[in-house]
């Protein structure tokens, strides 16, 4: 239900009835539940251009407004602001459409478009560490909600399996044999020993350089040995995002690798075009107005992580046909997308109407505001993190009782996933955001566990119950009035949050639902005794869409919902 367009309406027509030629902007959520439910605001920039006082402006608006059906209150306020409330009976049976829909009343869009989304990309050479999963988290989230919107999502796991690390180590696994795999369960670890070993042994360093340039012209023994390195990183990989439960798979994978053939093809073009300019031997692009220039092609011959990003442009725009490609990708590197965009658009590799995006994020932070390290440094491995997680989340969990070990075991990997994915989602994406187990892990405030018990219960409330919802939504008062207001938002915020790609646009949204919803139920019991049968099963009726919204909500997150809490 796309709320606002119906309230959008109702102003437009009024315009038009009122002869006002313009196209009126767009009503805003009432900030306060005394201005109403929605505000339009409108009437003061229109003033300067109809030379009327606004106040005299709003006033023709209302008196040309249609108060019989989806509005039925309008009061003007100030200046000229103009509030308006949406009429009950609308609101129930738009509610209880929602109830009876299983997408609650989500529209599946008219015109669905392909849309590439490119998250992870984690390097094969090194251990998948926390900055990779700020793009984990954001980019399955995005993927998640363009597809529940109706577009057609194409995942990609753009990950760096190329370039002169592979020499060494390749060179290592071969030299370690059956030990490989298992030492090469600490990628870290596996690539410090790798390198130990060149530093210290010529040979080795020879064979290592060598084994470069046999990669690169196809020796049949050293790709097998790239495959099989890249295999078990990747293997690695996947151990961590079957743990958060994000939607990548190997199909998704397209590494860099994939784009080897492509890269000469690029530089020719570029070069067929008179795009390219030689300096120092490189091959590069001068844009207008920047002042360093595009790398395509080193002096030595080589290639840059710039160039597959062209050629992955191409493929994805020409070959998948994607109308949007979507970046999710550390804010570090928004010099790199900013010019590798600009070159794609002004060669025409991509066509005018694909739109490119970068979905920047920042940094993960500890506490005292450094960048997230190891008590000794290090980086942070994602598993590690990712099981303290669980271990924490256990000690969360009340009353153990009642749960067989299994199930306590299941119940801590649903909390702890979580709430470390909705910490990280419930930040504004561009800022660096500070990591705290704590906070993440209260049951209070916007976190996933307020989220999860708020769900659990309703659920309770249900089990009590134990009958079938019969009737229909009635509102009550103003607080039923707000939560359903709200209820009908969802399709709304989910639109703004794909435009935006801003998971926490969302978030946002379900905590102030969920806080409705709590206040209502402290209110309005439902169970208790003295509720008359019609109201209490309307209140049930709202319950179960506020139950469904925010499972449907968290779904899209990629987090779970239990029963009992
Ligand atoms: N491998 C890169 C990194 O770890 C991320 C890849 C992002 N995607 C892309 N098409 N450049 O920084």
């Amino acid at each position: 239900m796309k709320l606002k367009s119906h309230i959008n309406q109702i102003i437009k027509d009024a315009f038009s009835k009122a002869g006002i030629d313009t196209e009126p902007m767009s009503v805003t959520e009432a900030t306060k539940a005394e201005f109403g439910d929605y505000q339009f605001n409108g009437a003061m920039a229109l003033a300067k251009k109809l030379g009327k006082n606004p106040r005299q402006i709003a006033e023709d608006i209302v008196a040309h407004l249609d108060l019989t059906g989806v509005v039925t209150k309008a009061e003007i306020a100030g200046p000229g602001f103009i509030n308006l409330w949406i009429n009950p009976l609308w609101i129930a049976e738009q509610c209880q459409h929602a109830l009876g829909d299983e997408r609650l009343g989500v529209n599946k869009r008219e015109t669905p478009i392909k849309v590439v989304v490119d998250y992870s990309g984690p390097n094969m050479a090194k251990q998948m560490h926390v900055g990779h999963l700020r793009s984990t988290i954001i980019g399955d989230t995005l993927a998640n909600l363009l597809e529940f919107l109706g577009d057609e999502v194409i995942r990609q796991n753009h990950i760096g399996d190329w370039g002169t690390q592979f020499g060494m180590l390749i060179a290592y696994l071969e030299e370690m044999g059956e030990d490989g795999s298992v030492s090469l369960k600490d990628l870290e670890q596996f690539y410090k020993d790798a390198k130990g070993r060149f530093d210290a042994d010529e040979d080795f360093a020879n064979k290592a350089r060598a084994y470069v340039v046999k990669i690169q012209s196809g020796d049949t023994h050293c790709l097998e040995l790239w495959q099989k390195f890249i295999d078990i990183s990747l293997g690695h990989c996947e151990e961590v995002y079957k743990k958060l439960g994000v939607k990548l798979t190997r199909e998704d994978v397209k590494a860099e690798s994939f784009y080897n053939e492509d890269l000469v093809k690029v530089v020719e073009d570029l070069k067929r075009q008179g795009t390219l300019q030689e300096s120092d031997g490189a091959q590069c692009v001068f844009l207008e107005g920047e002042e360093i220039p595009v790398i395509v092609q080193k002096a030595d011959g080589g290639y840059l992580y710039a160039t597959t990003d062209l050629a992955a442009l191409r493929y994805r725009a020409n070959v998948l046909g994607a109308k949007r490609i979507s970046y999710v990708v550390d804010a570090r590197q928004g010099e790199h997308f900013k010019q590798v965009f600009r070159v794609a658009k002004e060669t025409g590799f991509v066509p005018e109407d694909v739109k490119l995006e970068h979905i920047a994020f920042g940094t993960m932070m500890d506490k005292g505001g450094k960048p997230f390290k190891t008590r000794d440094g290090g980086t942070v491995k994602l598993i590690d993190l990712l099981d303290e997680a669980v271990v924490k989340a256990k000690n969360t969990i009340k009353d153990q009782e009642g749960y067989s070990e299994e199930e306590v075991e299941e119940l801590a990997k649903i909390i702890g996933i979580g709430a470390v994915k909705y910490a990280d989602l419930s930040i504004n994406r561009e800022s660096n955001y500070i990591f705290n187990w704590d906070k993440m892990l209260s049951f209070e405030g916007n976190t996933s566990l307020y989220m999860q018990y708020a769900y659990a219960r309703i659920q309770s409330i249900f089990r009590r119950f134990e009958g079938e919802i019969k009737g229909n939504i009635i509102i009550g008062d103003a607080l039923e009035h707000r939560l359903s207001v709200m209820l009908l938002r969802f399709e709304d915020i989910l639109d703004r949050a794909a435009i935006d790609a801003a998971p926490n646009q969302i978030t946002t949204y379900l905590y102030e639902l969920v806080t409705l919803f709590m206040r209502f139920y402290e209110q309005n019991p439902i169970l208790k005794e003295g509720v008359d049968e019609q109201t209490k099963m309307s209140r049930l009726a709202l319950a179960d869409l506020t139950a469904k919204t925010i499972k449907q909500g968290l779904d899209i997150l990629g987090i779970e919902v239990v029963d009992k809490l």
